[in-house]
């Protein structure tokens, strides 16, 4: 595998922004039928999203939403499925919580999908535990760090 490269940018008039939304669909809605539409938000707009690139292609993303000047949010973390468990998602991670130390954000949130949770424990993540289940199906647990 190509050495990724790594870069964040903000708000959603980047030209990475169509990758990213691509991404999101592929690995996040379309496997549960749901519309390109759910995979973007207003949101987005004010957000920091970490991408990385290999041969050009983007093969992971993730978004840090900043909810107040104390709390971000983690949100949209998506690996494409070929380049799963090469340590692309803990790179998503690293570059995500730089971001929140530079805002001198204290606290970060997110709500992982039952199947994540072992994933964020191990950067210390904790489960605050069950929230909703989305699409009748994914069960999503509040985490904090
Ligand atoms: C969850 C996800 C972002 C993790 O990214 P990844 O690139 O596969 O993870 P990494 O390779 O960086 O893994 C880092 C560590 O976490 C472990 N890990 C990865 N995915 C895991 C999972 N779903 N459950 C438990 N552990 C996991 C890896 O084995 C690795 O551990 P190690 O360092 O001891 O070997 C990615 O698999 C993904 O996009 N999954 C589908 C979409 C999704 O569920 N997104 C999260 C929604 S909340």
């Amino acid at each position: 595998m190509n050495k990724p490269r790594w870069y964040t940018f903000k708000g959603n008039t980047n030209a990475s922004y169509k990758h990213l939304i691509e991404l999101r669909y592929q690995v996040l809605r379309l496997p549960w039928n749901q519309p390109l539409s759910s995979a973007m938000d207003d949101t987005d707009a004010d957000a920091i999203h970490a991408v990385a690139y290999i041969d050009s292609i983007m093969v992971a993303c993730g978004r840090l939403h900043i909810c107040d000047n104390l709390t971000g949010q983690i949100r949209y973390m998506a690996v494409s499925p070929k380049f799963q468990k090469t340590g692309l998602g803990a790179g998503l991670i690293l570059q995500l919580e730089a971001e929140a130390l530079k805002l001198k954000l204290k606290f970060l949130h997110l709500n992982a999908r039952d199947t994540a949770v072992t994933f964020y424990e191990q950067f210390g993540y904790k489960n605050q535990g069950y929230i909703f289940t989305l699409w009748n199906c994914i069960q999503h647990y509040k985490m904090l760090k």
